[in-house]
C-alpha cells in the first residue's frame, strides 16, 4: 500500500470512529482511552459489556438491536455475516457511548471452506499447514464480518469416548502446544486489529479433555503434577502466542466448577501467567453453577464467577439479572465489574473496533451478493492440507495405490456423504461445496475406469442413535437412512463387488458421532457397517477401508479384514479429491497420527506417554504379576506417531554430541534418515526424552521436537535436534519447574514405538 493510500485509510478510520476525536480519550493509549471510557459508563452500561448473546431463532433481532442500542449487550455469536451483523453494529452506534460489538463464531476447522477435522489437523504434523489452515480461516472469517473464533480448542484428549476428541490435536503436550501456537499466530495476523484478523480464544480452560469416563461434561479429578505437565502446557503456549482470550470449561476440576474456580482464573491465569485478555464463560455455564452444586441460585451463581474471574457470560441471563442487586448489596464490588468490564473493553479495542466499528463488516455497498459462492472457497488450500491429513494404517500386498483402470466399487453409508466430510463445527461451510469420496473418485478416473456405486449399509442401525443425531442438526436431517433392509443394501453392495477389480468400503462413524455429548462406550464401528464389510470380505476381492471418524476406533477385527486402511478422519471440502489422490497415489501419504489407537475400549486411557510402573509388562516375556489384561495383548494397535507411506524410510546412527552436560546446556542429536522405496516421499522423524531416575515416576517417553522431511526415492539426510535445557525439565511434586541430574535417554524414530536410543547425563 503505497502512503497515499494509507493515509486516506487512517482518515476514513478517524471519521468512523466514536473515539478518536475525544481529546480525553487518547486512542494510540490502550490503558488511557479504557479509563477515560469506563468513567463515563454507568452501571448498567457496564454490566451490558459483559453479555454475550447467541443469535438464534430464540431471539427476535428487532428485540437484540433494540437492547443493543440501549447498551445491554457486549457482543454476539452464530450471526455471521455483514448484513446480519451491521444493523447490530449500527445499532451500538446509537448508543449513548456509541461502544462498538463484536461477533464471534466457532471457527474451528475453517469458516466457509471447510478444513480436516482437528484430529485430522495434527496428523499433518505439518506446521506450515496449520497456518494455512489458521490463516484462511481468519480471511473467510473476517471478509464475512466476524472479529472473533471461539478456538483452538487445546484439550488434552487421551480418552476417545469422548466425543469432542475429534475438535483437539490429539494426546501430546507438546504436539498440541506447538499446534495451539501456530493457529493464535495465524488466525491474529501481525495484530488481532488487522481487517483480515480475528482474536483466537483458546479453550477450554482447563482440562476438559479429562473428564471422567470420556462422558461428555463430566467432571475432571488430577493430580497436580499431571496438570502442570500434561494438561495444562498447551493453554499456556496458545496464550503466550498472543490469544487474546480465553474460555473457561463447563467441567468441575477437583471439585469446583472452572466457572467459579477462584485458583484457576485468578491465581493460575491470571498471577502465575501474566494473562490479560478477557475470559469468556461457556454457554450457560454460569447458571450450571446451580447443578453443579456450587450456587444455590443464579444470584450466587452470578456472584461466584465474576469474583472468580469470569468477564463475559457466555448466553447470558444471570449478569445480566443478578449483578444490579449485587452490586446494590456490596458482595460485588464495583472494582471486581470494572476489571471485568475493562477486559472486555480491552479486547475490543485489540480486535481494532474502537478505531473502526465497521473494521470486518465494511460498507453495504461492498457485500457480496451471494456469501456462499463457490468462487469464494479455497479449495486449492483445502485440497493441499486434507491429503496432508491422511493417515495409510494398512497397505498389504501393495494394495494401494491403486489404478486408474478396470471396475471400481465404492461402497459404504459415507462413500456419497457431503455433511459428514465436513466433520462437526463446520462453522458455515455448506453440504454443497464437499467433495465426497464417490464424487472424488470419479474426477480422478474421468473415463480410464468404471465406478459402481452401492450405499450397503445405513450408518447405524440404532434407532435411539440415528434420533439422537438427527435432533443435533435443527436445519436438515443429518443422517437419511435407507429404509430397505439392510439385507438388500448389502447384498446390493455385494453384487457391485462381484462385478469389480477392486472395493473400496467408505465406512465408520457419521460427523455427528465425534461431536459435543456424543460420547460412546464403544469404539467399534456400529454393527450395521460391520455387516457389510464381512460380506464383502467374503467375496474374495481385494479391500480397501476408508474410515470416517473423529477419535480412535478399534479396529482390530477390521485389520484382518482389509488389505488396505486409509484413515480420513472428517477431511472438509475437499476430502473427496484428497483422499483420490492418496488412493491412486497421486499424493504419497504422510500423516501420522496424533492419538494412540488402542485395540478396544476396555485399554483405555491409553496414551504413549503414560509413566513408568513397579512391574511393567515386558512383550515376550509373560509373567504373572505383571501388569496387563486377559484378553488382549499389551499396546495400542496403531501407536502415536503412527503412519505408512508408499515409500519405506530408514533411521540409523543416531547420535549425541556429548555423553554428558551441565544443567543449562543444550545437546545436540543427529540421525541418518533414508528414503529407501522407489518414490519420493515425506516422513515425521520423532524425537522422544526419556528421564530415567527423577524424583518422581516419568513419562517412559515425552515428544520434545520433531521434523517433517521430503526425500526423494534413495536420498538420505543426516537430521540435526537440539536437545534443548528446558526439555529436561518438569513440574516436580513441589510443582517446581526442573531438570534433575542423572541419566536421560533420547529416542528418536518414525513413531513412538520403534525408536533408536542414546543416553547422556545430566550433571
Ligand atoms: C459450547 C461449546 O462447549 C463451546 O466449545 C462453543 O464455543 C460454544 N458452545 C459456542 O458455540
Amino acid at each position: 500500500m503505497n502512503k497515499l493510500c494509507l493515509l486516506g485509510l487512517v482518515v476514513s478510520l478517524a471519521s468512523q470512529s466514536a473515539f478518536a476525536d475525544t481529546p480525553a480519550a487518547p486512542l494510540q493509549d490502550k490503558q488511557a482511552f479504557i479509563a477515560n471510557l469506563l468513567k463515563q459508563m454507568t452501571q448498567d452500561e457496564k454490566i451490558g459489556q459483559l453479555r454475550l448473546i447467541s443469535i438464534g431463532p430464540e431471539m427476535p433481532r428487532e428485540r437484540i438491536r433494540e437492547e443493543i442500542a440501549a447498551g445491554r449487550i457486549g457482543g454476539t455469536f452464530n450471526s455471521r455475516t455483514a448484513p446480519e451483523n451491521r444493523p447490530m453494529q449500527d445499532a451500538a452506534m446509537r448508543s449513548r457511548l456509541k461502544i462498538p460489538m463484536f461477533f464471534a463464531y466457532d471457527v474451528i476447522h475453517g469458516n466457509r471452506t471447510i478444513f480436516p477435522i482437528s484430529l485430522g489437523l495434527a496428523a499433518t504434523w505439518d506446521m506450515q499447514a496449520i497456518a494455512k489452515v489458521g490463516r484462511t480461516s481468519a480471511i473467510e472469517a473476517s471478509a464475512d464480518s466476524l472479529d472473533m473464533t471461539f478456538a483452538p480448542m487445546v484439550d488434552i484428549a487421551r480418552d476417545p469416548r469422548w466425543g469432542r476428541t475429534s475438535e483437539g490435536f490429539g494426546e501430546d503436550t507438546y504436539l498440541t502446544s506447538r499446534i495451539g501456537k501456530v493457529m493464535v499466530q495465524s488466525f491474529q495476523g501481525s495484530s488481532p486489529a488487522n481487517p483480515d484478523s480475528i482474536m483466537a480464544i483458546v479453550k477450554h480452560f482447563a482440562l476438559y479433555g479429562a473428564v471422567e469416563g470420556g462422558r461428555d461434561y463430566n467432571t475432571v479429578d488430577m493430580s497436580l503434577p499431571k496438570m502442570y505437565n500434561d494438561y495444562l502446557p498447551p493453554y499456556r503456549a496458545s496464550l503466550d502466542a498472543g490469544a487474546g482470550g480465553v474460555m473457561v470449561a463447563l467441567n468441575s476440576i477437583n471439585g469446583v466448577p472452572a466457572t467459579s474456580n477462584t485458583w484457576l482464573m485468578n491465581d493460575l491465569l491470571r498471577k502465575d501467567w501474566g494473562f490479560k485478555g478477557v475470559t469468556i464463560s461457556d454457554h450457560g455455564a454460569i447458571q450450571e453453577l446451580i447443578r453443579h452444586g456450587v450456587a444455590r441460585d443464579g444470584r450466587e451463581a452470578a456472584k461466584l464467577a465474576i469474583k472468580a474471574g469470569i468477564d463475559m457470560s457466555m448466553n447470558d441471563t444471570l449478569y445480566g439479572e443478578e449483578l444490579p442487586g449485587l452490586l446494590k448489596s456490596g458482595e460485588v464490588t464495583q472494582a471486581e465489574l470494572d476489571q471485568a468490564v475493562r477486559e472486555v473493553l480491552g479486547a475490543k479495542y485489540d480486535m481494532g473496533l474502537f478505531k473502526d466499528p465497521y473494521v470486518r463488516i465494511g460498507k453495504a455497498e461492498t457485500d457480496v451478493k451471494d456469501y456462499y459462492a463457490d468462487q469464494r472457497l479455497h479449495r486449492e488450500a483445502a485440497r493441499d492440507v486434507a491429503r496432508r491429513s491422511l493417515v495409510l494404517l494398512e497397505n498389504r500386498a501393495q494394495t494401494l495405490p491403486l489404478k486408474k483402470s478396470g471396475t471400481i466399487a465404492v461402497v459404504g453409508p459415507l462413500a456419497d456423504a457431503p455433511i459428514d466430510m465436513m466433520g462437526s463445527w463446520a462453522a458455515d461451510g455448506r453440504p454443497e461445496h464437499s467433495v465426497t469420496v464417490r464424487e472424488g473418485l470419479r474426477r480422478a478416473v474421468g473415463d480410464k475406469a468404471k465406478l459402481v456405486y452401492a450405499k450397503g449399509a445405513n450408518v447405524t442401525g440404532d434407532k435411539a442413535m440415528f434420533d439422537y443425531l438427527n435432533f443435533l442438526n435443527f436445519a436438515a436431517p443429518e443422517i437419511i437412512n435407507d429404509p430397505r433392509p439392510a439385507a438388500v443394501l448389502i447384498d446390493e453392495a455385494v453384487k457391485a463387488a462381484k462385478q469389480s477389480d477392486v472395493v473400496v468400503a467408505v465406512v465408520g462413524e457419521s460427523r455427528g458421532m465425534s461431536h459435543e455429548s456424543s460420547s460412546r462406550t464403544t469404539l467399534e464401528i456400529p454393527e450395521s457397517q460391520r455387516a457389510l464389510i464381512k460380506a464383502l470380505k467374503a467375496t474374495g476381492k481385494p479391500l480397501v477401508l476408508v474410515l470416517m471418524n473423529g477419535r480412535p476406533l478399534s479396529l482390530a477385527w477390521e485389520r484382518e479384514q482389509a488389505d488396505a486402511i486409509l484413515e480420513t478422519w472428517f477431511s472438509g471440502t475437499e476430502g473427496g479429491n484428497a483422499i483420490a489422490d492418496v488412493l491412486f497415489g497421486d499424493y504419497n501419504p504422510s500423516g501420522k497420527l496424533a492419538i494412540t489407537f488402542p485395540r478396544s475400549v476396555g485399554q483405555i486411557p491409553m496414551y504413549y506417554n503414560h509413566l513408568r510402573i513397579g512391574r511393567p509388562f515386558t512383550p515376550g516375556k509373560p509373567g504373572n504379576y505383571t501388569s496387563q489384561y486377559f484378553e488382549e495383548p499389551n499396546g495400542p494397535l496403531y501407536p502415536f506417531g503412527y503412519g505408512l507411506s508408499y515409500s519405506d524410510f530408514s533411521l540409523s546412527g543416531l547420535n549425541l554430541s556429548s555423553k554428558s552436560v551441565k544443567q543449562g546446556q543444550d545437546l545436540q542429536a543427529s540421525i541418518l534418515v533414508k528414503n529407501t522405496g522407489k518414490r519420493d516421499g515425506e516422513t515425521v522423524v520423532q524425537l522422544y526424552i526419556q528421564d530415567v531416575s527423577a524424583s518422581m515416576s516419568r513419562p517412559v517417553k515425552e515428544l520434545k521436537n520433531f521434523q517433517k522431511v521430503m526425500l526423494k526415492a534413495g536420498e538420505e539426510r543426516t537430521l540435526h535436534f537440539t536437545v534443548k535445557a528446558d526439555d529436561l525439565k518438569f513440574y516436580n511434586g513441589q510443582l517446581q519447574w526442573a531438570a534433575e541430574p542423572g541419566e536421560f535417554r533420547v529416542q528418536v524414530g518414525l513413531d513412538s514405538q520403534a525408536v533408536q536410543e542414546q543416553s547422556f547425563e545430566l550433571l
